[in-house]
């Protein structure tokens, strides 16, 4: 099918293997996930392709891909950063540290950098909350951010490399939770 990547179908219906053949409109969300991964967002192509392969209508897809915000329906940067701006992350900090990352970057929440490395979305909350400000590029996670700790960070990524991302585990005592 047309705008449909490669292997793609393939892989749907290896998933879709997986449940039972009555339910295999529950393999929508890791069909979609996947979908994401070979193109890198959700084109209208894509939509209409997993409403027909998963016999659901496309409405349902819609709704779907509007309630996760880690679903897009727009071409991301090579990275694409989540940045938490809900009350947790907030109230220790999160809203000045997203203008200077926006700064940093050059865009605001929900824009592209003009040379495709880096986007940018603004989401609600990443469980992490504990450990904020949080974001996530691709799928490390990076806690108690700082602007020395987004510097670091951001250069690494323009070098091409991928920094660890944090584990809430050696974090735990630091909000007060027992470590066993
Ligand atoms: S509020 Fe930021 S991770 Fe939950």
């Amino acid at each position: 099918m047309n705008g449909i990547p490669q292997g793609l179908e393939q892989k749907a219906n290896e998933i879709i293997l997986r449940y039972p053949p009555e339910h295999r409109n529950a393999a929508l969300v890791p069909v979609l996930f996947e979908a994401q991964k070979s193109l890198g967002y959700l084109s209208p192509e894509v939509e209409a392709w997993a409403a027909s392969t998963l016999g659901v209508t496309p409405v349902r897809v819609r709704e779907v891909i509007s309630f996760y915000s880690m679903m897009r329906r727009e071409p991301a940067g090579k990275y694409h950063i989540m940045f938490c701006h809900n009350v947790a992350c907030s109230m220790r900090g999160a809203e000045s540290l997203q203008r200077y990352l926006e700064s940093k970057l050059g865009i605001a929440a929900g824009e592209v950098t003009q040379d495709g490395l880096f986007s940018l979305a603004a989401v609600e909350c990443l469980g992490a909350c504990g450990w904020g400000p949080a974001m996530l590029v691709g799928e490390e996670q990076y806690f108690q951010l700082t602007q020395e700790k987004i510097d670091k960070i951001l250069d690494e990524l323009r070098q091409g490399r991928m920094p660890a991302g944090d584990s809430p585990t050696p974090l735990i005592g630091n909000v007060g939770l027992p470590t066993e």
